[in-house]
C-alpha cells in the first residue's frame, strides 16, 4: 500500500527520474492507483496524475536534468483517486515537499487546532503535514526542528520524504509504523518502501525504526530521534539479488511464483535441517515446549496457513492452537492461558493489523515468534524470535510460494517438538516438492478446467476436515484475482443454508485428502450435482474415483494442503487469465497492508 523512492545525489551518470520512476515500478506490487514525482532543477517540478506508473512516465519531462527527487504511488485513503489528491502535495509557498506513505488518524483535530483557515487543495490527511511544516517555519523554526514538531503531533503510520525547496542539497524522511528503508552509496542515497525499490543502485541499506528523523544528502545519511538526538546504526549488506525481482520468462509473477514452490521448499529443508537433524534456533524449541497454547495471529492467505498449522501444531505435536484474525484481535481478544506463545504469520512482515497485536501483546510481556519472507521486517524485528520462509521475493498480491512454505515451516516446528525422526520429514518434503512440480508441469489441464467451468459469477469450494482450510485458500485465492465470488465451506455445512444457492451449471470444487472424510465429502458432492452443479474434485491417488479430474500422487496425510493447494492456484491463476485480468495487480488490493 502506497510505495515511496527518494534519491539525492550523483551516481555515475543517472538521472534521477529514471531512478524513482524504475523505483515506483519496483513497488507497483504494493497496490496502488496513483502515482507521482518531484524533481529539483532550479525550483521544484510535480509531476503526477491517477493512473499507472507507464501513464506517469509519458508525463515527465525527460530532458529536465536533477540530483534530487522523491516519487510516490498512491493507494487511495482519503480521498478518491485523481490528480489532485495524487503525491507529492506542497504547502501553499511550495518550499515543502511531501510524499506520505500510511494513515494520520487525529488530521480533523489538526486540521481544526492548527488550520482552521487553512484553504487546501487536496482530500487529502497529507496534505495538512506539509501545510504543518510551513506553519511552525513562519514562526521562527528550523525545517528539521519543524518536521519533528509535526511528527510529535501525528497519531497513526507514516514513511514521510519531504523536500525543502530552500535547501537543495538534502532531503528529509521520517518513519512511524510505515516502512522505510535508506539505501547508502557512493556519492548518492536513497530512501524507499522496501530493498527493491533500492537494491539496482546500492546492496548496503539502514533499517529505520519508529519516530525517527533522517537527512539525507549525497555524502551522508543522518538519524536523529524525534527529541533530535543523534542515532548511530551500522549499515547491512542485502543479499537479495536484482534478478529475482524480475518475471523472467514468465507472462505473469503469480505464474513464476507458483512454479517456485518446489524450489521454496527444498530451501526451507536447506535451511531447517542439518544431514539427521534439525536446525532451528533452541530457544524457539524452548519457547514451544513450554508454551501451554499457541496463539497464531495473521491476515488473509497467512491467516488461512495459520488454520493448517492450527492442524500441525495440535495433531503432531499436541499444543493446543488458536488462530485469531489480525485486525479483530484487540477487540475480540480471547482470553489468555498462563504460557502462551505468540505466532505471527505474515509474507511481508509488515501488516499493520497484525504488528498492531505484536505492539498489545509484547505491553502484555508475551514472548512472539514472527514467521515471514522478509527479513528486517518490521514484525520481525519487533517479535521476540523470527523464523525466516526463505521463499524469494513474492510480487504477486496473490499469495502462493508464502503459503506453502508457511505451512512446510510450522510443520518442521511441529514435528521437531514431537520428536519425529528428522529423515523422515526432510524425505518427506523432498517428495512434496517433487509432486509439487508433477501439479505444475500439467498447467494445460487448469487451464482447459478453468476455461471450461470457471465462467460463472459464483462459484464454492468445499472440503472436510484440513481440506475445508484449503477450501478457504483455495476461495482467497479465486476471488481475489478473477473477482469471481468464491466461498470455501466445510462441506457438512452446506445443506444448513448454502446449497440454496446452487443452480444449474454452478462451479463446485471438492478437495479430498483425508481417508476419513472422502465418502462424506463424496456425498456432498453427490448433492450439489444433482441441483445442477458442475464439479470439479482435487484427490489424492489412493483416495481417488475414476472421474476425479485432478489426481495428486500420495503424500503424508498430514501434509496434503502443501499439494491439494497448487492445484487451485493454477485455477484461479488461469481463470483470471482467462478473464482478461490483471493477475498480479487485481484491482482494489495492495500487497502488503500497512494500514489498519
Ligand atoms: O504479508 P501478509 O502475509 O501479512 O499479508 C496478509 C494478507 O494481506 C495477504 O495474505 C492477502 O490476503 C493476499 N492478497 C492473499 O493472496
Amino acid at each position: 500500500m502506497c510505495g515511496i523512492v527518494g534519491y539525492i545525489g550523483f551516481k555515475d551518470g543517472l538521472d534521477v527520474k529514471e531512478i524513482l520512476l524504475t523505483g515506483l515500478e519496483k513497488l507497483e506490487y504494493r497496490g496502488y492507483d496513483s502515482a507521482g514525482i518531484c524533481i529539483y532543477n532550479d525550483g521544484v517540478k510535480i509531476f503526477k496524475d491517477e493512473g499507472r506508473v507507464a501513464h506517469l512516465r509519458q508525463l515527465v519531462d525527460m530532458d529536465v536534468p536533477s540530483n534530487l527527487g522523491i516519487g510516490h504511488t498512491r493507494w487511495a485513503t482519503h480521498g478518491i483517486p485523481s490528480q489532485r489528491n495524487s503525491h507529492p502535495h506542497q504547502c501553499h509557498t511550495g518550499r515543502f515537499t511531501v510524499v506520505h506513505n500510511g494513515v494520520i488518524e487525529n488530521e480533523i483535530e489538526l486540521r481544526e487546532q492548527y488550520l482552521e483557515d487553512y484553504d487546501f487543495i487536496s482530500d487529502t490527511d497529507t496534505e495538512i503535514i506539509a501545510a504543518l511544516i510551513e506553519k511552525f517555519v513562519a514562526q521562527g523554526e528550523s525545517a528539521s526542528l519543524a518536521i519533528r514538531h509535526v511528527m510529535g503531533l501525528l497519531e497513526g503510520s507514516y514513511a514521510l520524504g519531504i523536500m525543502d525547496a530552500a535547501t537543495p542539497d538534502k532531503f528529509y524522511a521520517a518513519k512511524n509504523k510505515s516502512p522505510l528503508l535508506v539505501g547508502v552509496g557512493k556519492n548518492f542515497n536513497m530512501i524507499g518502501s522496501d530493498a527493491m525499490s533500492i537494491i539496482k543502485y546500492t546492496d548496503e541499506f539502514i533499517e529505520l525504526h519508529d519516530e525517527e528523523f533522517i537527512v539525507l544528502s549525497a555524502n551522508e545519511v543522518a538519524i536523529y530521534s524525534i527529541l533530535g538526538t543523534r542515532v548511530d546504526r551500522l549499515s547491512y549488506k542485502e543479499t537479495l539479488d536484482a534478478s529475482d525481482t524480475e518475471k523472467g520468462v514468465y507472462p505473469y509473477y503469480m505464474l513464476k511464483e507458483i512454479d517456485e514452490q518446489p524450489f521454496a521448499i527444498r530451501r526451507i529443508v536447506a535451511e531447517y535441517f542439518t544431514e539427521n537433524t534439525y536446525n532451528i534456533n533452541p530457544e524457539i524449541v524452548e519457547s514451544l515446549a513450554n508454551t501451554d497454547r499457541i496463539y497464531i495471529v495473521a491476515a488473509g492467505t497467512s491467516m488461512n496457513a495459520g488454520f493448517v498449522g492450527k492442524q500441525l501444531f495440535e495433531s503432531i505435536a499436541n499444543i493446543p492452537t488458536e488462530v485469531h484474525i489480525a485486525s479483530e484481535f484487540v477487540y475480540n481478544t480471547p482470553l489468555i492461558s498462563k504460557r502462551p506463545l505468540f505466532i505471527f504469520l505474515s509474507q511481508s512482515g509488515e501488516t499493520a493489523d497484525s504488528r498492531a497485536v505484536l505492539v498489545k501483546i509484547k505491553k502484555l510481556g508475551y514472548k512472539s515468534l514472527t514467521i515471514t519472507n522478509v527479513k528486517g521486517s518490521t514484525l520481525s524485528r519487533e517479535a521476540d524470535y523470527t523464523l525466516l520462509l526463505y521463499a524469494g521475493v513474492e510480487i504477486a498480491v496473490a499469495s502462493t510460494k508464502a503459503y506453502t512454505s508457511q505451512i512446510a515451516v510450522m510443520a518442521i516446528l511441529a514435528a521437531n517438538e514431537a520428536n519425529w525422526d528428522a529423515k523422515v520429514l526432510k524425505k518427506e518434503l523432498a517428495l512434496i516438492a517433487n509432486v509439487i512440480e508433477s501439479i505444475t508441469d500439467n498447467k494445460l489441464l487448469f487451464k482447459e478446467l478453468a476455461d471450461k467451468y470457471l465462467i460463472k459469477r459464483n462459484c464454492f469450494y468445499i472440503g472436510r476436515h484440513i481440506d475445508y482450510y484449503v477450501a478457504i485458500e483455495a476461495s482467497l485465492k479465486l476471488k481475489e484475482i478473477s473477482y469471481i465470488q468464491t466461498e470455501g465451506f466445510a462441506a457438512g455445512e452446506l445443506k444448513h443454508g448454502t446449497i440454496a444457492l446452487i443452480e444449474n451449471g454452478t462451479p463446485v470444487i471438492a478437495v479430498i485428502s483425508q481417508e476419513n472424510i472422502n465418502l462424506n465429502t463424496r456425498s456432498n458432492i453427490k448433492e450439489v450435482k444433482s441441483r445442477g452443479a458442475e464439479t470439479i474434485v482435487i484427490s489424492l491417488k489412493s483416495l481417488s474415483a475414476a472421474t476425479d479430474q485432478i489426481v495428486i500422487d500420495d503424500v503424508f496425510p498430514v501434509l496434503a494442503p502443501l499439494v491439494t493447494i497448487v492445484p487451485t492456484q493454477l485455477l484461479a491463476y488461469y481463470a483470471a487469465l482467462g478473464r482478461g485480468l490483471d493477475i498480479d495487480k487485481p484491482r482494489n488490493l495492495a500487497k502488503s497492508v500497512t494500514v489498519e
